[in-house]
Formats: C-alpha cells, structure tokens, sequence
C-alpha cells in the first residue's frame, strides 16, 4: 500500500514545484475588449487550468434569450476543449474550440447521447479579433454567442439561463487534437477529463454590453 500513498505524495510534490494552477471565479476586466467577465479556471490535471469567462448584458428582461461572450484561455498542450453551456454533455450547448495553428476554431455542437457530438445550427459563435490569439503557451479566443443562454433541455423544456445569477456549467478537456483541426465540423475524439462548477453570470454583468460587442466586431 506503501508506494501508493508514495506516489500520491510525489505527484503533490510535483503540483507544488511547478506551481499548482490557480483555479476557481474571480472576476476579469479585459483592458482588450472592454469586457468585464466573470471568470472560472478548472483544472484539467495538477498543473494546468483553462480559464472559461462570461460577459453578459445588463439588465436583461427574464426568461428572454440573450447573447453572451465567451472567453477562453486555455494552454497550448489542450487537444480540445468545449464548454456545456447546461452543465452536461447531453441536451445543451457545447462550445467546443481548439488551436489550428495561429487561429482558433471554435464549434457549436449539441448532443442527446453520449458520443461524438453533432454540430449545432441553435447557437452560432462570431469570434472576435481582439482578445482572440495563439501564441507559444496558450491559445485564447472571445466570441459573441447567440443561442447559448436558451436551448431544449432533456424532456423538451426550454430552459433559459439566469443572467444575474448562478448557472451550473461542465466543461471537457481531451489531450488529442481533432483529425481535422482546420475544420469546425471535425469529428473529436473523446475527453480525458470533464467536470462541473457553478458560474456566477452576476460578476459578468456589462451595462454597455452591445456597445462594446459592435466595437469588438468591428462595426463602424
Ligand atoms: C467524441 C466526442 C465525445 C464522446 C465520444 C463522449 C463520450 C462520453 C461518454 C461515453 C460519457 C459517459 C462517461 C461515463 O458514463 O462515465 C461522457 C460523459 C460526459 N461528457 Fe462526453 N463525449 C464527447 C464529447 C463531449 C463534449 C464536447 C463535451 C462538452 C463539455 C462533453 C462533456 C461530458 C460531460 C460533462 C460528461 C459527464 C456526464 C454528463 O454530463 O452527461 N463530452 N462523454
Ligand atoms: C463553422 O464556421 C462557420 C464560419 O464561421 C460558421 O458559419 C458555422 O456555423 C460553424 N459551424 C459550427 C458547427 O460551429
Ligand atoms: C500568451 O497568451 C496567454 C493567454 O492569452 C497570455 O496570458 C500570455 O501572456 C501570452 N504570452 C505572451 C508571451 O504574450
């Protein structure tokens, strides 16, 4: 039994010496894009977090579908990684992304089994060029969803999420690239680790919401 507890120990050791990833919310001003996000970084083994932010509109009129931005940070050794905008795999959004050499491709996806997900036409994603790169540690990319916050929920429900509350998320992490990484339509091959947390849309919240994705889009 020994060598287990000594390998747990060695693999803590190594979580230590290199620097354990900072996880959990925190709230982000995004000086390129002007976003105030609500911020969430989960761990994907004991070194290594992808960061998933939220930027909402504020007020937004209850149980209407609203846009959101989405930001992620994630580091470059992530074959892929999607974001279930309903806290599961099955029955909700899954914004799925990985780097494509300098760019990021992002994939909108929704499934009702567990396997390869098929590609989704109810939430379209418009990457922006600010606050989108891939450079020798991470990639990142900020995009404008619409049809992200309201989907058919298991049983047929329309379920819309709380914009000024908590809303529970799941996010996948695989370490193999998809096996056609320039295409949104690739097939993936399936993750190595999932897991779930409570997002705070409340810290999110941007008064100047449509102001700032026209600025960010590059509207005149
Ligand atoms: C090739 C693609 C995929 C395959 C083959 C696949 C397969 C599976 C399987 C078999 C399970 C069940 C595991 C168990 O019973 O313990 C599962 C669970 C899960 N998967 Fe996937 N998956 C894929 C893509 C995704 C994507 C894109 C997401 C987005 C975040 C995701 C999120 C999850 C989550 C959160 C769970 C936990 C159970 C649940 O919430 O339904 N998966 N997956
Ligand atoms: C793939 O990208 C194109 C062009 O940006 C977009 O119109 C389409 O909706 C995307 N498809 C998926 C499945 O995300
Ligand atoms: C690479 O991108 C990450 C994520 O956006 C950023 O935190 C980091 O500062 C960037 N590195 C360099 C050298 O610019």
């Amino acid at each position: 039994m020994c060598w287990i507890f000594g390998a747990l120990w060695a693999a803590a050791l190594v979580g230590v010496v290199f620097g354990d990833p900072v996880v959990g919310p925190s709230v982000f001003h995004d000086a390129e894009t002007g976003f105030t996000f609500s911020s969430y970084s989960v761990a994907y083994n004991l070194n290594s977090a992808i960061t998933f932010r939220i930027a909402v509109p504020s007020p937004v009129t209850s149980n209407t579908p609203y846009d959101a931005v989405l930001q992620v940070v994630a580091p470059i050794d992530v074959g892929w990684t999607a974001l279930a905008w309903g806290g599961q795999m099955l029955y909700n959004p899954l914004g799925v992304s990985w780097a494509n050499g300098n760019n990021v491709v992002v994939s909108s996806r929704y499934t009702t089994e567990h396997s390869q997900p098929p590609t989704y036409s109810g939430a379209k994603y418009i990457v922006f060029k600010t606050g989108t790169h891939v450079n020798r540690t991470h990639f990142q990319y900020t995009a404008k969803c619409t049809g992200c916050t309201t989907f058919t929920s298991s049983g047929g429900t329309p379920t819309t999420l709380n914009p000024t509350g908590t809303n529970r998320f799941a996010f996948a992490y695989a370490s193999t690239k998809p096996s056609n990484p320039s295409s949104n339509l690739s097939s993936l091959v399936v993750h190595d680790v999932y897991s779930y947390w409570s997002h705070d849309f409340s810290t999110g919240a941007n008064a100047a919401f449509a102001s700032l994705a026209a600025k960010n889009l590059g509207s005149p």
